[in-house]
């Protein structure tokens, strides 16, 4: 479409009194109100108007932001800029579709992580595929039926519990159960340092924002957990990586990092990280705590699945050593239920105090009936009893998930042996068209989830997450035959067309 048919005729005075972006700005501004531009119109491209009035590109652009604080035009991310919708809701709702919706929204433009996650969200409920995408734990080892009579015990005793409203903190009675377990563990002494959350998601969301301002530099282990990904990216800080190997996140590089970056917030995993499965080496935790405590950032370390260990003791909480220079997430999604939805932040000092103030602004509390349901459980020895009993069972899960790939795929790939947790990191000798090799997978019925969600910073190897908890060990066998195949696949078909392959992530 031309700009004429848009615009109508620029007649632009050069060299008059009013300005060449004043002029073009009246003459829009005219255009919108006599009726001729209609409200959602598309306005040309700042190019085609630069081009079209023989102006500068910038000239353009200033044009368009007048017209946006004018309040005449709204730029879409993606889309374009657009005269302003005037017309009431309640007419716009009358049309066909839910398109004029669109210009409803803020910006947020889908990455190429938030569409795969989406994608793998959904592969659990397709029945033809094996689900090696979901990190989901498996809902026959979670105690739904003790949970639902301790729920039904409660609504005997405290019918309440549903309905009362409960400090921002959370129940009394939860955050002493956690402070018990965080005392064996050393993420907490008191209480008083637990904030409870709806899951650790939110936990973390909390903790990223409470920290991180635009313009800030955090670090985040790479590969890492999508939710961690997304959290600190959305505060608009810069989020620079850290490999992962054998002995958890590189802190030679975060020392490099620190002599060219005022650092505020490393994220980690300390123990059983997604996806790898490694842990943190004494070695190198013991430098991380004394680089937090000599250049002054604040440690991040989530343990969803530091109690889900198959190998090794335990390792002392990073928060045990540095108390004020620590903020430790956790949640009972992975042993428990994530339906829960319960979670838990240990922190201290005026972080603490700013992650409440954020946690009252965000949903005032997590809802009273899990929060009660939690208590409960955690009360005696009913946790301890259920870790021993899923441990085993999601060991061998995870055997029979390495001796499926060492089958099929040893000659393609290497992968790592977690120490714990749910997932394995696999990496190809060859990098691929990861998004083509996705595709082929689903079609050859299994899903994994692509190393490019869920990595902080572009690299040339082609990765990807096998998550082994929710299956049977029966299926492994299959999963990792159909996943060899659809390599093979996508392989001969780039020979044929002559290409060199090259990892997207
Ligand atoms: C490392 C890690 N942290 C946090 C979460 C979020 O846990 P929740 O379900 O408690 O919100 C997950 C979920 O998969 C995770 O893998």
């Amino acid at each position: 479409m031309s700009i004429s048919h848009t615009l109508g005729v620029l007649d632009l005075v050069r060299d008059g009194e009013v300005s060449i972006t004043q002029q073009l700005v009246n003459h829009v501004a005219r255009l919108v109100d006599d009726g001729t531009l209609e409200p959602g119109s598309k306005l040309p491209a700042t190019r085609a108007l630069a081009a079209e009035a023989s102006i500068n590109h910038l000239t353009a652009v200033r044009v368009y932001r007048r017209l946006a604080e004018l309040g005449y035009v709204a730029a879409v991310v993606g889309r374009g800029t657009f005269v302003r919708r005037s017309v009431p809701v309640a007419a716009a709702a009358d049309a066909d579709d839910d398109d004029w919706q669109l210009g409803m929204l803020a910006p947020r433009t889908l990455s190429y992580a938030d569409e795969m996650l989406a994608d793998t969200l959904h592969a659990p409920y397709r029945e033809d595929v094996i689900a090696l995408a979901s990190g989901f734990p498996s809902p026959d080892l979670c105690p739904a039926r003790e949970l639902a009579q301790i729920a039904a015990e409660l609504a005997r005793q405290n019918p309440r519990a549903v309905t009362d409203y409960l400090a921002v903190e959370g129940l009394p009675e939860l955050r002493e159960r956690l402070a018990e377990m965080g005392r064996a563990a050393g993420y907490a002494q008191s209480p008083d340092e637990i904030l409870v959350t709806t899951g650790a998601r939110q936990a973390l969301d909390l903790v990223a924002r409470a920290v991180l301002s635009p313009g800030d530099v955090a670090v985040v282990e790479s590969p890492t957990f999508a939710g961690t990904l997304a959290s600190l990216q959305a505060t608009g800080a810069r989020v620079l990586a850290l490999a992962v190997d054998a002995e958890g996140p590189d802190i030679a590089a975060l020392e490099r990092i620190l002599a060219r970056h005022d650092v505020k917030l490393v994220a980690v995993q300390a123990s059983c990280q997604n996806p790898t499965g490694a842990d943190l080496s004494p070695r190198r935790r013991d430098r991380l705590l004394e680089l937090a405590r000599t250049r002054g950032f604040l440690i991040l370390d989530d343990g969803v699945y530091a109690t889900i260990r198959y190998e090794g003791p335990a390792l002392p909480c990073l928060r045990a050593a540095a108390p004020s220079h620590v903020i430790y997430v956790d949640s009972l999604s992975k042993t428990i239920g994530g339906g829960l939805r319960v979670g838990w932040i240990a922190a201290g000092g005026p972080v603490l105090d700013r992650l409440v103030q954020l946690k009252l602004d965000a949903d005032i509390h997590t809802a009273a009936l899990p929060q009660h349901l939690g208590a409960r459980y955690l009360s005696g020895d009913r946790h301890e009893r259920l870790l021993k009993r899923v441990i085993p069972i999601y060991r061998s899960r995870r055997d029979a998930l390495l001796a499926a790939l060492d089958r099929h795929l040893s000659d393609a790939a290497t992968w790592t042996v977690p120490s714990g947790g749910h997932h394995v990191w696999l990496t190809l000798h060859e990098p691929i068209d990861e998004r083509a090799l996705y595709a082929e997978a689903l079609r050859a019925g299994v899903s994994f989830l692509p190393g490019g969600a869920i990595q902080a910073e572009k690299t040339s190897r082609t990765s990807m997450r096998l998550s082994f908890g929710l299956l049977d060990p029966a299926v492994h066998d299959e999963a990792a035959r159909r996943l060899a195949a659809a390599l093979r696949e996508v392989r001969r078909r780039d020979r044929g067309r002559g290409r060199a392959t090259g990892a997207l992530s």
